[in-house]
């Protein structure tokens, strides 16, 4: 028996990439371990979005390097990966395999040469590849991600991804439902369906709304999930679905990037700050209890103070949840390394400190006015520190319990009796066993 050793930086994708990649290698008789010094094969799944994810990464490698005895493969795979190639092995000489999202098919022959000595880049472009019959090999829980459309046809001025992942394509609907099912039957009641831009999914005369609508009618569902949508792929139809399927979540994950219109035209948004607001009117009109997150970049080129400020006075305008804060970083490759006048780091660092305390603000008085509250939480694993579980209302929020780990995979109805401003403490008012059977 093998031993196959995954890390995995980045997005959702990448975490289901890599289990993509430990179904393909079982089927060639690796098995998965923990310990990088039991690995016969190490794989570092990349994320190219930053320079800071990439210097993390080879920083990493050199870690790594001491793993590597005689026979036992180091590879990188992944958006990095893609985007350096031939230069990533040029450049790290205990790397032995560089391999881009389009060619996981690939890796039991690709190990096997490198095995040999040889080492190689496998960068091309599969527009047809889903690996739809591959058997992902995921950890068992009840909460599973599933992809459902890959690549990008947008072409944001900052992002390197339609250069790392390729064109936009989706499954074929009746495949996800099937994925869905299987999934269910292993005791799933959560997916999360993911795309670069999950609610431009098609197939045939198919869209995302009727997917939610497959998806979210599946029997045993409970909870449906999806990110990361682009605002102008909110058709009315999309709308409509989700707050009229159930089981899909009261929560959306929605970036906005900047509050500046000129800085969104510059960044090649497709829409404005309005257009964006009035995304979030029609979501909230017809689902009130949405909760909403988001992704913001500051400093992006020519970004003055003012239309900073206007990207720091939207948060509290549209009241996000929560938001992931980035500095830009220059991506060689897109469009916006033509702009002129980028912004000094410490200007970006500044900024960024800014933005993430108004967050913060804005979060906190959201969550302390849910204290008391009685919610539905899918109670999720042990929590990171101490003995509580750790578990989700279906708006996303974390709520931590005190209870038994039988209750792990198990919906109860919680009251939530306190909050640090980001996470919840809460206290159950029905036990995991009553609701199990519900769920
Ligand atoms: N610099 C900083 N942040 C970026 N993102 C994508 N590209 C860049 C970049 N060049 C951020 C965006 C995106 C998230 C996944 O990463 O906010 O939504």
């Amino acid at each position: 028996m093998k031993h196959l050793y995954v890390e995995t930086y980045g997005c959702q994708m990448n975490v289901a990439d890599s289990e993509l990649m430990f179904g393909i290698l079982a089927e060639v008789g690796y098995s998965p371990t923990e310990d990088p010094g039991a690995a016969d094969v190490l794989l570092v799944n990349t994320c190219a979005v930053r320079d800071n994810a990439e210097q993390r990464v080879i920083g990493r490698l050199g870690e790594l390097k001491r793993y590597k005895r005689p026979g036992v493969v180091l590879g990188t795979v992944g958006c990095m990966a893609q985007r350096l190639g031939q230069q990533l092995l040029d450049q790290v000489p205990y790397v032995d395999l560089v391999i881009g999202p389009d060619g996981y098919r690939a890796l039991p022959e690709l190990i096997e040469r490198a095995e040999g000595g040889d080492r190689m880049a496998e960068v091309e472009f599969k527009a047809w590849e889903h690996y739809e019959d591959v058997q992902p090999q995921r950890p068992t829980s009840c909460k599973a991600f599933v992809t459902i459309q890959r690549g990008c046809d947008y072409r944001c001025t900052f992002c390197i991804v339609p250069m790392t992942r390729g064109r936009e394509r989706s499954r074929r609907l009746l495949d996800v439902v099937a994925e869905v099912e299987a999934l269910v039957e292993g005791g799933v009641s959560e997916v999360t369906l993911l795309g670069q831009t999950v609610n431009s999914y098609h197939d045939d005369g198919s869209d995302f709304a009727d997917l939610l609508r497959e998806v979210g009618h599946i029997p045993g569902i409970h909870r449906v999930r999806f990110t990361s949508p682009h605002p102008n792929d909110f058709s009315d139809a999309v709308i409509e679905a989700m707050a009229s399927v159930a089981t899909v979540c009261e929560h959306v994950h929605l970036p906005v990037q900047s509050g500046s219109s000129r800085v969104l035209k510059l960044m090649g948004r497709r829409y404005d700050r309005n257009g964006y607001i009035d995304c979030v009117d029609r979501l909230r009109r017809a689902i009130p209890e949405l909760a909403i997150s988001t992704d913001i970049i500051v400093g992006f080129p020519g970004e003055t103070d003012e239309e900073f400020l206007e990207t720091d006075n939207l948060v509290r305008e549209v009241g996000f949840d929560d938001a992931f804060t980035f500095k830009y970083s220059q991506r060689k490759g897109t469009g916006a390394v033509r702009l002129k006048h980028q912004v000094p780091e410490a200007v970006k660092g500044e900024r960024l400190e800014r933005i993430i305390g108004t967050v913060r603000e804005v979060a906190c008085i959201k969550n302390i006015g849910m204290i008391g509250a009685s919610v539905e939480v899918l109670v999720e694993g042990v929590a990171r520190r101490g003995e509580l579980l750790q578990s989700r209302t279906r708006s996303n929020k974390v709520v931590l319990i005190d209870g038994p780990a039988e209750w792990i995979g198990t919906y109860l109805t919680v009251r939530l009796t306190g909050t640090t401003g980001a996470t919840f403490t809460g206290v159950p008012t029905s036990t995991g066993k009553e609701l199990a059977i519900v769920g």
